[in-house]
Order: C-alpha cells, then sequence, then structure tokens
C-alpha cells in the first residue's frame, strides 16, 4: 500500500513536542515544563465556565463580541481591531497562512516559540534566524537579516524560552525601519507578566501602523491553557484577512465565556503578576549562588545555563530532577534547562534539587 502524497513542505516539519506531564513512579508529578500558571484561574472564570454548560447546544458566538469588548475595555483597544484564536497560536498560524508564499522568508529570533518555525515551512517558506544579543532580542541584527523576500517577522517579547524582553524603544526602532509590507507579530504571551517600566507589549503599533500584530494569550497568567484562547490586535485590514480564513467557530462558547470573565478580573492577574515577580526575585539570585547562570527573565519561566560549573549539563540536571519528581525542560537551540516559576513551595524544592544537584558533582 502507498500512502497519498502531502505537501512536500510537511515532510520537512518536526512534530511538536509537548512538555512531560507524567513521570514513570510519580503520582503526581511536579510539572514545570509547560510555563503553565502556578495560580490557577480566576473563580469569576470558572463559574463562567460552568455556567456555560447550559447553552452547550449553541454554537458559540462566532463574532466573539462580547470577550472582544472585554478586552477593548481593559486594554484601551478598538474591539473591531481585535480578533479571537483557538489559543494565540493558532493566531499567530493564521497570519503566516496569510501573509506568506512558498519561498518567501520568515524571520524569527534565535530563541523562538517553536510553533513559529512550523507555521512558515507549512507555507515553503524559508526560516531565518537573528542572532540575539546575550540572549536579548536584538533589533539590529533583526534589521540586518530582512531581505526583498521577507514577508513576516515574529518576535516573543518576553521571548521563550530565555524569559528576557526588549524595551519599548528597541521595539519601535524595529517598526520603525521595517519594510512597510512585512508584517511585525509582537507575540506577548508573557507580557502581563513584566513589571518593568520601560516595557510594553507595542498595542500602539497595531492601531498606528498598518503592519504590526501584537498576539496575547489567556493560557499563562490568566491560568486557561486548557481552554485555548488567545487575542490578537491588528491594524483593520489585517483583521479583515484572518477573518476570511478563521474557522467561524474557533473559540469556543465556554471558552469565551470564561475568558470574558478573567479579563474582567483584573484584580486577580494583578495579584499573579506580583507573586511571580516576587518568586523570580528568591529564583534567579538563588540559582545563581549555586553557580549556575540564569537568565534574566521577566516572565514565568526562567533558562539554566549549567555549564558554568564543571561537570554539570542539562541532560544529568533533568535526571536528578525527574528523579525526584520534577519535570523541568530542555530548551532553546542549546539545550539549556528551562523551568516555570511555581508556587513558593515549589520554587524552594527546586532550588534544593539544584543545590543537591552541584553538590553530588564534587
Ligand atoms: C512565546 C509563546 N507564544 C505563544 C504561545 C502559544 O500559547 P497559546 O497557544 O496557548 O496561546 C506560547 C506557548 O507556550 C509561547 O511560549
Amino acid at each position: 500500500m502507498t500512502a497519498p502524497s502531502s505537501r512536500g513542505p510537511l515532510n520537512e516539519i518536526q512534530r511538536y513536542q509537548q512538555g512531560k506531564s507524567a513521570l514513570p513512579g510519580h503520582e503526581a508529578p511536579l510539572k514545570l515544563s509547560s510555563n503553565e500558571s502556578a495560580y490557577g484561574s480566576s473563580d469569576a472564570a470558572r463559574e463562567a465556565y460552568v455556567a456555560a454548560r447550559d447553552l452547550l447546544h449553541r454554537y458559540p458566538d462566532g463574532s466573539q463580541t462580547a470577550l472582544r469588548e472585554a478586552i477593548a475595555e481593559v486594554h484601551g483597544l478598538p474591539a473591531e481591531q481585535i480578533v479571537c484564536g483557538n489559543g494565540s497560536e493558532e493566531l499567530i498560524g493564521l497570519v503566516v497562512r496569510c501573509y506568506v508564499n512558498p519561498g518567501d522568508e520568515v524571520l524569527l529570533t534565535r530563541n523562538h516559540f517553536v510553533m513559529c518555525p512550523i507555521y512558515a515551512r507549512a507555507q515553503g517558506a524559508k526560516v531565518v534566524l537573528a542572532e540575539e544579543r546575550d540572549d536579548v532580542v536584538d533589533v539590529d541584527a533583526l534589521l540586518r537579516a530582512v531581505t526583498p523576500r521577507t514577508r513576516v517577522v515574529i518576535v516573543a517579547n518576553p521571548n521563550n524560552p530565555t524569559g528576557t524582553y526588549a524595551p519599548r524603544a528597541d521595539i519601535a526602532r524595529l517598526v520603525d525601519a521595517l519594510p512597510e509590507d512585512v508584517v511585525l507579530i509582537l507575540d506577548g504571551a508573557y507580557a502581563e507578566y513584566v513589571t518593568e517600566e520601560d516595557f510594553d507589549d507595542g498595542a500602539t503599533f497595531a492601531i498606528e501602523r498598518a503592519n504590526v500584530v501584537v498576539t496575547h494569550t489567556f493560557s499563562k497568567i490568566y491560568g486557561l491553557a486548557g481552554l485555548r484562547v488567545g487575542w490578537a490586535v491588528a491594524p483593520p485590514a489585517i483583521i479583515d484577512t484572518i477573518n476570511r480564513l478563521r474557522t467561524p467557530f474557533n473559540v469556543s462558547a465556554a471558552a469565551l465565556a470564561a475568558a470574558t470573565a478573567a479579563m474582567r478580573d483584573q484584580a486577580f492577574v494583578a495579584e499573579a503578576r506580583r507573586r511571580n515577580r516576587e518568586a523570580l526575585d528568591v529564583l534567579l539570585p538563588g540559582i545563581r549562588a549555586l553557580g549556575f547562570a540564569v537568565t534574566n527573565s521577566v516572565a514565568n519561566f526562567y533558562l539554566i545555563d549549567l555549564s558554568t560549573v564543571a561537570g554539570a549539563n542539562t541532560a544529568d540536571a533533568v535526571m536528578h530532577l525527574e528523579a525526584n519528581g520534577v519535570i523541568p525542560r530542555p530548551a532553546g537551540p542549546d539545550g539549556r534547562l528551562r523551568i516555570t516559576v511555581g508556587t513558593p513551595n515549589e520554587n524552594q524544592r527546586v532550588l534544593e534539587l539544584l543545590a543537591a544537584y552541584r553538590a553530588g558533582l564534587s
């Protein structure tokens, strides 16, 4: 039997590997592999989710009006320039499918969200990577990598898996220098965590310019990863194009209801942001005190370079953590160790395990 042949570019794609969630021998392992929220989701979101069960026989609102209006109010954006997706990954994928032809180039940073090259390659496009400077997105390197074939540039800010951010001034420089026919996606999956004053998500560019799309997700600080909801703010013509390709009911009724309530509960978001910052302030110095290098993360995860200690490496550290019931994730092009921020007790456990790993080396 011969299988029907799929489109050529699909043969080049390596399947996305989900963060591990089970460990043999551990009934309830501590899963710190997928940058999920340590603080669950807002009560209001869960109540709205439960209430939605009474209308499960109805199709969802394909125009996503209530959720778009809630986002618009909270973020001070025009509701008609917002579109919601089945996770923000769907929206990133839709933009790539809308604007990228075979032979075009999609420009990413060296560290990037791993679905981005998959979407680009599926279009038959070439993936171009720009170097970073000290694990931070380097706008000059990105601009040097732009060619006449570049159609889409994707910058996650903060980036994954580094957790570092590019300040507003750098993003403004990128926006100003990019040719107008290149779409810039600013992926703000972790933007809500950032407390630094010189950061913003770039949404004003999506309003003022014709070529900037900013994406956000309910999967991270809102703690609704299982529901699959993301949103984007974009210029009217891009919103119109996305809406031509988007399946009309891409966000389920329960997801719309829960996300709308979650968006209106900004007190929950502020508390999660505060707790995450507090956790980073313990974790990052704690890891450095052990001799390991760790990125200056402002997100809900951090990336450890174990090679700063003689004899240490990612594979052994993963083995040590997993043997003790903690699941981290090797991540990025140079295989460092990415760990999600947990509760204070969970973070303490990680620090203790890393200290034990370190002690076992000498
Ligand atoms: C940088 C980045 N962008 C986008 C996403 C997609 O998130 P979702 O599709 O759950 O909204 C993720 C998920 O981990 C991410 O890390």
